[in-house]
């Protein structure tokens, strides 16, 4: 196995222009995916409410929820870099509660690193308590979904020179207060050249363009495997929906034709028993 990657990797790659990639995975099976394609960053998106649970936005998605899945994905990885999303029930409710969802999040989701969305003043004062108690936090600025209502919607945010000044603003305040990286989600492409020239810290873009210093995308988007809603900018490398659909309208048919499972033995051999893989500490 390969080193496992540190926030340190990240820095690095900012100085010398390798571009980081990121993808948001939920389970075990989809971390290994991830891992054997060599993806540096898996995020485990609070996106899960929409693309797993089904939910219109982001909002529903309970810490416990979000522990469970980084803890199940993190069976999955070695060298890529885990980070959790801090939901929407605990940033807001008080520092305690944030800082106690950031602990669970290290402790038992064997997460690396925490994201947050927005530079409130609030979120600011925890990406500083966190990170000088040795927690790295992600920062995230833009479209931020948990603030959906008041941003009025999914939008491009940061179209007048005011709105991109402060989007400017708010990832500099983030690095200033710590954090290790900043997500820019829906920006105008040349506010995120913009902002990416200015820190010094790594910009990770979604819908921001090419200029930043690595990409995410949304690992169900990607491969093509939600087909109840995808973002314009979203290139689907594969259209596994198609071909799990196929797949199981084939498997439907031959077990109601009954040509599935064959009748001779060929087809009923056991696979060897597997030894389960012991749990990361
Ligand atoms: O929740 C998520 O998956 C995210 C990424 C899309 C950046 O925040």
């Amino acid at each position: 196995m390969k080193d496992a990657l540190t926030i340190r990797s990240f820095a690095e790659m900012k100085k010398t222009g390798r571009k980081i990639v990121t993808v948001t995975a939920y389970d075990a099976t989809f971390a290994q995916l991830c891992e054997a394609a060599g993806v540096d960053i898996v995020l485990v998106g609070d996106s899960l409410g929409m693309v797993i649970q089904g939910h219109p936005n982001t909002l529903p998605v309970t810490l416990d929820q979000m522990v469970y899945h980084t803890r199940i994905v993190s069976r999955g990885l070695g060298r890529a870099f885990l980070v959790m999303d801090l939901p929407f029930h605990s940033v807001p409710v008080s520092m305690e509660s944030a800082t106690a969802a950031a602990i669970r999040a290290l402790a038992e989701g064997n997460a690396q690193a925490v994201k947050v969305e927005g530079a409130t003043s609030h979120v600011l004062q925890l990406v500083s308590h966190l990170s000088s108690h040795g927690i790295p936090v992600m920062g995230h600025v833009g479209l931020i979904p948990q603030s959906i209502h008041q941003m009025g919607g999914f939008r491009i945010q940061g179209k007048t020179r005011e709105a991109g000044a402060r989007v400017l603003e708010d990832a500099r305040r983030l690095e200033e207060a710590g954090a290790f990286s900043v997500v820019l989600e829906a920006i105008p492409h040349a506010l995120a050249a913009e902002i990416t020239g200015a820190l010094s810290i790594p910009t990770i873009g979604i819908g921001a363009g090419p200029h930043c210093d690595g990409q995410v995308l949304v690992s169900y988007d990607l491969l093509g495997l939600n087909e109840t809603y995808c973002p314009r900018f979203v290139k689907k490398y594969a259209q596994l929906a198609e071909i799990a659909k196929q797949a199981l309208g084939d498997y439907a048919s031959e077990v109601r034709e009954g040509t599935f499972p064959p009748a001779d033995e060929r087809g009923g051999k056991l696979p060897p028993a597997q030894t389960p893989k012991p749990e990361k500490p």
